[in-house]
C-alpha cells in the first residue's frame, strides 16, 4: 500500500515527507494505522549516523495507532486494537526467556539494523529498500510492526499519550522502579531533566524517596522537577561542584545517582554525587568517561551501572505506568508538545533548543 513516511536520505540530512510503498505483514506482523510517535534524542542520534543505521531509513520508535490488518499466525491481537509500539526482541534467548527482554542477544539486530523481525524491509521508494527503526519506522502514517514489539492500551487513556512511553519514559521511571527499587528514606540525584530525566523524578516520588535532587542547566526544566517531585534543585552551572552540593543537601552524599545527560563528565559527577556502597546508573548514550577506579569506584564500594529501556519489560511495565497515570501518581502528560506530523523537522529543533520537553507528532 501507498504510505506516507518521513524519510532521511543521507547522514544528518532533513526529514523528507514522501510517498513510499509498504508491504502488507508478514508472520507474526501487524498493519498499524498510526496515531502518534514521540521524538526521542535516539532518532537524532541516528539520524546523524551515530547509530549506523543503513540509510534511507525511517525512524521514530514511540508509535501507537490502531491495528488494521493481521499478518499469518497472529493470533494476541485483533483489527482495531489500540496498540503502543516499543523496543523489539526476539523472545526465545537465555535473557528472553528468563524476563530480561531488555538483555536480548538479538537486541542490536531487531532494533537498529533497518530491518524487520525476519531480516527483511517492508518499506520501498520505487527500486530502493527502506530501513525502519526499531522494527517500526513510526514517523508514517502506517507501520508493519512485529507482535513482540506491541502493548495494548487500556480505553480510557488516550492513545496518542501513550506514545511516549515506548522508550523514553519507561526508561526513565524504570531505571528507579525495575533496576534499583529504592530502600526506605533514600535519596537519589537525576542529572539531565529532559523526559528521560523527569520519568525518573515521578518514579523517584512514586518509591517513596524522601530526598529527589534534580540536576539541569536550564531552570524552566527544573522548576518542573520541582512540579513533579523534586525535593531539591541544582542549576549545575550555577555551583562550583554539584557533588559538594549534593553532600551539603544529604550530609554523606545520596544513596543513588541516575545520569540522563549521555555527558561523560556528568556521569563522572552523578558517580561522585553518591554516597560509599551508592549505586550510580547511566541511562544517557555516553561515549566515552575516564575515572580513578580506585578512588571513585573500588574503593568506596560504589556500583556504576548502564542499561537499557529501564530494565523494562513493555508489556508488563507500560500498563503499569499507564495505572499510576490514571491514579495522577504519574503525570507524564505534563512533559508533552504536540505537533502535527508535517511539523516533524520543528518537533526536533524545538526539542534540541529544549523548548519543549517530549515532542509527539500526531498523524
Ligand atoms: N538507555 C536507554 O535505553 C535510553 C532510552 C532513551 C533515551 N536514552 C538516552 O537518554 C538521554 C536523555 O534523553 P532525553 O530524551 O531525556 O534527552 P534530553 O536531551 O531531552 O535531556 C537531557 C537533559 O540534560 C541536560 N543537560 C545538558 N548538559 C547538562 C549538564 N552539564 N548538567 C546537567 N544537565 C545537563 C539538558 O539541559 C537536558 O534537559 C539521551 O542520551 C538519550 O539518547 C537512553
Ligand atoms: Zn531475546
Ligand atoms: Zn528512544
Amino acid at each position: 500500500m501507498k504510505i506516507k513516511a518521513a524519510v532521511v536520505f543521507e547522514k544528518g540530512q532533513p526529514f523528507q515527507i514522501k510517498e513510499l510503498e509498504l508491504d502488507s505483514p508478514k508472520h507474526n506482523e501487524v498493519l498499524v494505522k498510526v496515531k502518534a510517535c514521540g521524538v526521542c534524542h535516539t532518532d537524532e542520534v541516528a539520524r546523524q549516523q551515530i547509530i549506523p543505521v543503513p540509510l534511507p531509513a525511517v525512524f521514530g520508535h514511540e508509535g501507537c495507532g490502531v491495528i488494521e490488518e493481521l499478518g499469518p499466525g497472529v493470533t494476541t491481537f485483533k483489527k482495531g486494537d489500540r496498540v503502543a509500539f516499543s523496543y523489539g526482541y526476539c523472545g526465545s534467548c537465555e535473557a528472553c526467556r528468563s524476563g530480561q527482554t531488555y538483555g536480548c542477544k538479538e537486541n542490536r539486530r531487531l532494533n537498529f539494523s533497518g530491518t524487520q523481525f525476519d531480516g527483511t524491509k517492508r518499506l520501498h521508494d520505487g527500486e530502493r529498500e527502506v530501513s525502519s527503526f526499531f522494527g517500526q519506522g513510526a514517523f508514517a502514517t502506517h507501520a508493519v510492526v512485529h507482535v513482540n514489539n506491541l502493548i495494548p492500551v487500556p480505553d480510557g487513556v488516550d492513545l496518542a499519550l501513550a506514545a511516549p512511553l515506548g522508550c523514553g519514559i519507561q526508561t526513565g521511571a524504570g531505571a528507579v522502579l525495575n533496576y534499583i527499587k529504592p530502600g526506605p528514606a533514600s535519596s537519589i540525584v537525576i542529572t539531565g531533566c529532559g523526559p528521560v530525566g523527569l520519568s525518573a523524578v515521578m518514579a523517584a516520588k512514586i518509591a517513596g524517596c524522601t530526598t529527589i535532587i534534580a540536576c539541569d542547566i536550564i531552570d524552566s526544566r527544573l522548576e518542573m522537577a520541582v512540579a513533579l517531585g523534586a525535593t531539591h534543585t541544582i542549576n549545575s552551572k550555577k555551583v562550583i561542584s554539584v557533588p559538594e552540593e549534593v553532600k551539603r543537601l544529604t550530609g554523606i552524599g545520596a544513596n543513588y545517582a541516575i545520569d540522563c545527560t549521555g555527558i561523560g563528565a556528568c556521569v563522572r559527577q552523578s558517580l561522585n554525587c553518591t554516597r560509599s556502597l551508592g549505586t550510580c546508573v547511566v541511562l544517557g548514550a555516553t561515549q566515552e568517561l575516564t575515572i580513578h577506579v580506585e578512588n571513585e569506584l573500588m574503593g568506596p564500594g560504589k556500583t556504576l551501572v548502564g542499561i537499557v529501556e529501564g530494565c523494562s519489560v513493555p508489556q508488563i511495565f507500560i500498563p503499569r505506568l499507564l495505572e499510576y497515570y490514571q491514579k495522577g501518581m504519574f503525570p507524564f502528560d505534563k512533559l508533552i508538545t504536540f505537533y502535527e506530523f508535517k511539523d516533524i523537522s520543528k518537533a526536533f529543533e524545538d526539542t534540541h533548543n529544549g523548548k519543549v520537553i517530549k515532542a509527539v507528532l500526531t498523524m
